[in-house]
């Protein structure tokens, strides 16, 4: 097993994944992503990732030259270079899609064709004292972008926003930074989505509060109902997290992790609570048997 990448259609080896200094994508950070992982070897909610990356391009005017069969035969063409596969271990995927290669000019005119890479690699999972101690979040300083400036709805590879509040969460020891909106509300976390839990129900920040529409928050949704645990939207605040009887976050590659601290503050008695570990077993369940082929 390895890494192997497909550039603009030619598949390479990471030593040889390589774009031009004059794409936009590096240029002016003019580009959209997608993160996902396999179970059983198939990318798991394929549908559901490529219609968010459509919602994506549509929002910074870019156009995908592929279809999705032709980027989930891509996805297929460059796990099999990597090794990975049904009964080889589980695959993370990224897609990339930048303006791609012209003039020094914000006129998207300016660029041709966009480019498309897709990258492929074993998925490691979180170590296992994640899930069975939880971790320890911060409320960073650093605002979500105002969804009227880049919008957090783009799931966009300029992640300078994500990246600062992370750098925050980094040098205070923690393992994610939970971020707040330009109205002091929680949004989410730099790279996932955050939940609460009171008196029994799963409540997360409305789409309004200026976040990505996480693929595994809107499964949440789909798994309280199997597990027969409400899941609802909420506008939160700093009060609700620091007050939780539990919390999580959620995101592809990581699933959904127990939050047992916030800013030293022990919240869930230290310990994942009863309703996130109902949540974690009926999500594992249900994204196995979903991409089981049932
Ligand atoms: N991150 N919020 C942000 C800002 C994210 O970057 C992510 C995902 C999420 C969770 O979304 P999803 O459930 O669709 O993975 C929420 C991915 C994993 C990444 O950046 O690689």
């Amino acid at each position: 097993m390895s890494v192997m990448v497909n550039v603009n259609g030619h598949l390479v080896d990471e030593a040889h994944a390589v774009v031009s200094v004059f794409d936009h994508g590096f240029l002016f950070g003019e580009g959209i992503y997608e993160t996902l992982r396999t179970y059983n070897g198939k990318p798991f909610l394929l549908g559901r990732h490529m219609r968010r990356l459509r919602a994506s391009a549509a929002m910074i005017a870019l156009a995908i030259p592929l279809s999705d069969e032709e980027i989930a035969g891509r996805f297929q063409s460059t796990m099999r270079a990597a090794g990975l596969g049904p009964g080889s271990g589980d695959a993370y995927l990224r897609i990339l899609v930048t303006r791609g290669i012209g003039e020094l000019s914000y006129n998207p005119s300016a660029c041709g064709t966009p480019s498309v890479v897709v990258i492929a690699k074993p998925h490691i999972d979180p170590p296992a004292e994640v899930y069975a101690h939880g971790v320890d979040v911060v409320l960073v300083g650093v605002v979500r972008n105002h969804p009227g400036s880049v919008s957090p709805l783009i799931k966009s590879n300029n992640l300078l926003n994500n990246a600062l509040g992370m750098q925050e969460a980094f040098a205070r020891g923690a393992f994610e930074g939970v971020m707040r909106n330009y109205r002091g509300e929680l949004a989410e976390c730099t790279t996932s989505n955050l939940f609460v839990v009171k008196d029994g129900a799963a409540l997360t920040p409305p789409l309004d509060a200026g976040l990505l529409a996480g693929i595994t928050r809107e499964f949440m949704f789909e798994v309280g109902e199997d597990a027969g645990v409400p899941v609802r939207e909420q506008v939160l605040r700093d009060e609700d997290l620091l007050g939780a009887d539990e919390a999580f976050l959620t995101s592809t590659t990581r699933e959904i992790v127990p939050i047992t601290r916030v800013d030293g503050h022990v919240i869930s008695a230290g310990t994942p609570g009863p309703v996130t570990r109902t949540l974690l077993d009926a999500f594992r369940a249900k994204a196995r048997h979903t991409s089981s082929g049932h």
